[in-house]
């Protein structure tokens, strides 16, 4: 146990077949939030390697989308954050990075849990109509380029209930009735997550944007949506460069960003 009373596992890392998402790999019991972790080892720290991963038992402030908090049981599920320097993106496109890391999960997911997986704009997985786990990207900009990303991910994987406030929440276990090793489906996720974000790099944006667009969650389905207190009956045709929803009412195209709008699930 060091000074701050964690304990720091740095790991060897040969399980993860990847090239460099992984290859770091420090997991720690208790920690604040892994993304907080990952912030302060890049402004304290020598320079920290492109895809190291910081994995973390337990998290007591674990930080989720819109200022919520992130509550997972410790020891149950994945709660990680992956370092990547896409400085290949500009700023006006790091809503592709959003996709990609979705992409990436999808596809890691997708052989244990098929079809039903899917992306709730912008960035929630989901399997069915509930939610399996999310993200929290911080990007870190130099100029127009983004210096630093701090991918932050948590999934629910072996957790077997809820507490009443996260009730739209649910677990692989819960799913599949078995136990998953973390590590193991950790590891397929960097290698995936990798694959995806390589191709990005390589300027198959295209790609990454109709493979987002395929696995959306209600996409061109006739939904309820609230905007500015009223519900509205539409169905989303899109997601636009930066990531704003296209929805279709009334056979009218409307762009929304994350605060205006809201799905409601019947
Ligand atoms: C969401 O609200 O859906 C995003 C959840 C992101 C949670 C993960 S857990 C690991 C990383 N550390 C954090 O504090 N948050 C992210």
């Amino acid at each position: 146990m060091n000074a701050l009373g964690l304990y720091i596992i740095t790991l060897q890392n040969n399980i993860f077949s990847g090239l460099f998402v992984g290859q770091n790999l420090i997991t720690i019991q208790h920690i604040d939030s892994t993304n907080n972790f990952l912030k302060d080892l890049l402004s304290n720290s020598k320079p920290v390697p492109e895809g190291t991963v910081i994995m973390a038992e337990s998290q007591y402030a674990g930080r989720g989308q819109q200022q919520n908090r992130w509550h997972s049981e410790p020891g149950k599920n994945l709660t990680f954050s992956i370092l990547l320097k896409p400085n290949f993106l500009p700023v006006s496109q790091q809503f592709d990075l959003t996709r990609t890391i979705s992409l990436g999960l999808i596809n890691a997911l997708s052989p244990f849990l098929g079809e039903k997986l899917r992306i709730k704009w912008p960035n929630d997985i989901y399997y069915g109509d509930k939610k399996l786990g999310g993200m929290l990207i911080e990007n870190i900009l130099q100029g127009s380029q983004i210096k630093n990303s701090v991918v932050g991910i948590g999934l629910n994987i072996n957790q077997d209930n809820f507490p009443l406030e996260v009730a739209n929440a649910v677990s692989v276990k819960q799913i599949l009735h078995r136990d998953y090793d973390l590590k193991f489906i950790l590891s397929e996720i960097c290698k995936n997550i990798e694959a995806v974000y390589l191709k990005l790099k390589s300027g198959q944006s295209d790609y990454v944007r109709r493979a987002y667009l395929d696995r959306l969650y209600w996409l061109n389905e006739d939904k309820k949506f609230g905007v500015k207190g009223q519900v509205l009956r539409g169905q989303i045709r899109d997601v636009t460069e930066s990531g704003l929803l296209v929805l279709n009412h009334n056979g009218t195209d409307a762009r929304y960003d994350l605060k205006e709008i809201e799905f409601l699930n019947q």
